[in-house]
């Protein structure tokens, strides 16, 4: 028995030299096939270290040996000239390179200085992510994802943190102009095309944040507590489209809690419903924090710890020496960051150029400018400008400091941002020079003021307040011919915005707009108002007053030009709004429920427990009761008659259509509509058709109709016509019934609206669906208690 022993030790040594010799001679490299040896050939203090990011290393920068904490002997550090936003560690003796990963959402936030070289380098900023879905031109915005993903490629990096396509629970979400809209079905399309543009250049994408990130307030702790109703039609519903129609290379895990666990900890979301439910085969890495708890993101598989520290990669491997965590777990993250690496251009050998082609991406983000801008108003035909107009009287500090996006990591560092002054200017325009001098003037003190201050990414400085125009004097110029009063708003993430000052106009905004119309149209001129702004304001006390509305939202670097082409009528805007504008914040059934001012609007909930924390907490910055349920943004105001100021899918043109010939045909999964498209005015124009469905009576309680498609026209000659082809499957009529865990569709009569916003459907259709479908899943994360044992109702 002992020689038994004995032998089968000496057997043990004797392979295990072998094998040792077998490393130090010939290690494999990383190829597609030989991940399953590469993961052999790891140690576990390398396997941990490729599950965590490799920032700490990229702050301190060259190899792995200068870095004053253990990492593996054999990990490297990815060379950071460009200030990327992180990176994973490289273990070339096995042919492991680094995932080089930048934001963001509307261009790319790259601070690129590249050593031993002069100068600074720049990125195209494009128009934010809701200027960009307000065009609803999926083939637009995937030229966009291209030309991001080229200069991603010419700069030497692998994956993009972006889209950003939380939904617009509530107007003063801070990160809001990143995202796309209240509607799933809108946001979900447009990523998938984002996503589609970026990753045709093989560059890798990050939706995220996953999921229900809606408000930044606590962002790192808030617990948001919903129902499985919601979670699964609205918050989840553009990540399953995106993830099913574009196959992302990562997903990027939420900084919050859904009812209870921390998204990066949640199995149930990462695994059972992201990769079982809907064949997700990429990587999940965690939004930039160090603080969850390792084995628990290993098994859930959040696979990546962003921007990673050495205490994690200590952990992991702790861990599994005790039994915490099995290696089987942390095996199957690793063999999905190896397929990713595989993927990337990095390990493809190719060398950044350094010279992506700014020019044209400049000359394409002022060209699709035109089509996410949305004109609100347009009384008498104010825009475009008549051809006599010369002389501009240009109003609001904003005029003259354009803002290209919002801040944080959303910013884009980018060369130069085409003021509205400079726009106009450009198209041969001439603008008053007194107002010039005056807002100039009044900007450079506003600086000076500023000069001592520190000021960061997540602390920007702080708008100017807009200069007191006297009422008396207003009256008192020899105005030019037309006068534009700009509002500009930022925000950006770590803050939600408020409602005094943000949401609603400054007392001096106000009286600015309407002291300039008074005089102005007293003089027999005309007003427009440019709205260069990040989200949702307050519109319906003051929109009467201008002869025009141009929501521009942020256009990128060239919105100057690109809002000028629009006022001269160079380019005719098709935007169609995202969300609904409505009469007043509290409109919103979620604004109950969000944190306005800090601390909120008095609590009526009761203190929550579910989190495990320490009571009290405190009502919509601990946590967030989604009490509205599935009715967020045009669901509720549709479906309970309120009235708004501007609906949803709302949007003027400097022409107009006419819909006729609308027709539906069943297929076997699910139907397909048709409408025809006739431009019935003067002037060359695009037109936004959406198809809205009306479920049949009966079953779940569903709103009055739900967006289920959408079609945009090619530019329309006056007279012309395109008829528009609308598809829509069975599973994308489906809603969810909790208390069965399924998707269904029902039986019955289907009206399919076709609108031109929600509230002014054109034409109408029928479709009977003879028998019911249903789609089980699994019943995963509900929340502890329902929504109405937590406020006793
Ligand atoms: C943001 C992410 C971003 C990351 C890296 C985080 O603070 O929430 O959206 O991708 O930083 O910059």
């Amino acid at each position: 028995m002992l020689k038994k022993k004995k032998i089968y030790c000496i057997l043990c040594v004797v392979s295990a030299l072998l094998a040792g010799m077998g490393r130090a001679v010939a290690q494999p490299k990383l190829s597609p096939d030989t991940v399953e040896d590469v993961l052999r050939a790891l140690t576990l203090e390398e396997k941990a270290t490729l599950l965590v990011g490799a920032n700490q290393g990229v702050l301190y920068g060259g190899s792995a040996e200068s870095i004053p904490y253990e990492i593996p002997a054999t990990a490297r550090i990815y060379d950071n000239r460009m200030g990327v936003g992180g990176s994973t560690y490289a273990f070339p003796h096995l042919g492991i390179t680094p995932i080089v990963m930048a934001d963001g959402p509307a261009g790319l936030r790259l601070s690129v200085k590249h050593k031993g070289k002069e100068g600074e380098h720049y990125c195209t900023a494009y128009p934010v992510g809701t200027a960009l879905a307000s065009s609803w031109n999926p083939a637009l915005v995937r030229q966009i994802g291209l030309a991001m993903g080229e200069e991603a490629r010419a700069y030497g990096v692998d994956v993009i943190l972006a889209p950003g396509m939380n939904l617009h629970r509530n107007p003063l979400c801070g990160r809001n102009f990143e995202y796309y809209s209240e509607d799933p079905l809108l946001s979900g399309k447009i990523a998938a095309a984002m996503v589609g543009g970026i990753q045709s250049r093989n560059v890798g994408t990050s939706v995220k944040h996953f999921a229900v990130n809606n408000q930044e307030t606590n962002r790192k702790d808030n617990d948001d507590i919903l129902g499985t109703r919601a979670l699964r039609e609205l918050y989840l519903k553009g990540f399953e489209i995106v993830v099913k129609d574009a196959r992302p290379w990562t997903v990027m895990s939420s900084y919050n809690r859904i009812n209870g666990p921390y998204t990066q900890e949640d199995k149930a979301l990462l695994t059972t419903i992201l990769r079982d439910e809907w064949g997700f085969d990429g990587i999940v890495l965690s939004d930039w924090t160090a603080k969850r708890n390792t084995a628990a993101q290993v098994r859930a598989g959040n696979d990546l710890m962003m921007p990673g520290n050495r205490d994690q990669m200590q952990d992991i491997v702790r861990k599994v020496r005790s039994g915490e965590l099995s290696e089987a777990d942390v095996d199957a993250c690793v063999r999905r960051v190896l397929s990713v690496i595989l993927r990337t251009n990095t390990f493809a050998g190719l060398k950044p150029t350094d010279c992506p082609d700014l020019k044209a991406h400049a000359a394409l983000s002022r060209e699709v400018a035109s089509e996410g801008m949305v004109l609100l108003k347009n009384e008498g035909g104010a825009l475009p400008l008549s051809s006599d107009i010369r002389t501009i009287d240009l109003y609001g500090n904003t005029s003259y400091r354009f803002i290209a996006g919002g801040t944080g990591s959303g910013r884009v560092n980018t060369a130069y941002t085409v003021s509205l002054k400079e726009g106009l200017t450009a198209a041969g325009y001439s603008v008053d020079p007194y107002l010039d001098r005056l807002y100039c003037s009044w900007l450079d003190w506003q600086d000076a003021l500023n000069a001592e201050k520190t000021f960061s990414i997540l602390n920007p400085q702080p708008p100017a307040p807009e200069v007191y125009m006297d009422r008396g004097q207003l009256f008192g110029r020899t105005p030019g011919d037309v006068a534009i009063v700009t509002i500009g708003r930022n925000a950006g993430e770590a803050t939600d915005r408020k409602i005094p000052a943000d949401f609603d106009l400054t007392p001096a905004e106000s009286a600015l707009i309407r002291d300039v119309c008074d005089a102005y149209h007293a003089a027999g001129k005309r007003v427009v108002v440019v709205l260069n702004v990040s989200g949702v304001i307050e519109t319906a006390s003051w929109k009467a007053w201008p002869d025009a509305i141009l929501l521009a939202w942020q256009l990128g670097q060239e919105g100057g030009n690109a809002v000028a082409d629009a006022l001269r009528g160079a380019v005719n805007p098709s935007g169609k709004l995202t969300m609904t504008f409505p009469l007043q914040y509290f409109d919103h059934p979620s604004s109950y429920n969000f944190p306005y001012d800090f601390v909120g609007p008095p609590s009526f909930g009761p203190t929550m427990s579910v989190t495990g924390r320490k009571e009290p907490l405190v009502k919509n910055v601990d946590y967030t009761l989604y009490e509205e349920g599935i009715y967020v943004g045009y669901r509720y105001f549709s479906s309970f008659g309120k009235e708004v100021s501007y609906p949803f899918g709302y949007g003027l043109s400097y022409t107009s259509f006419a819909y006729s010939r609308p027709s539906v045909r069943q297929t076997s999964d699910g139907l397909v509509a048709n409408v025809t498209a006739t431009n019935t005015g003067s002037a060359a124009g695009k037109e936004v058709v959406q198809l809205y469905v009306s479920a049949p009576e009966g079953g779940l309680e569903k709103p009055v109709l739900e967006l289920k498609g959408f079609a945009k026209t090619r530019l329309l000659a006056p007279g012309e016509s395109e008829t528009l082809t609308i598809p829509v499957d069975s599973y994308t009529l489906a809603s969810f019934n909790p208390s069965a865990s399924a998707w269904e569709t029902a039986a019955g009569t289907y009206r399919l609206l076709f609108g031109a916003s929600v509230e002014d459907i054109r034409c109408t259709a029928e479709m009977r669906i003879a028998r019911g479908r249903s789609w089980s899943v699994h019943n995963v994360m509900n929340p502890a208690q329902t929504i109405n044992e937590l406020t006793r109702k």
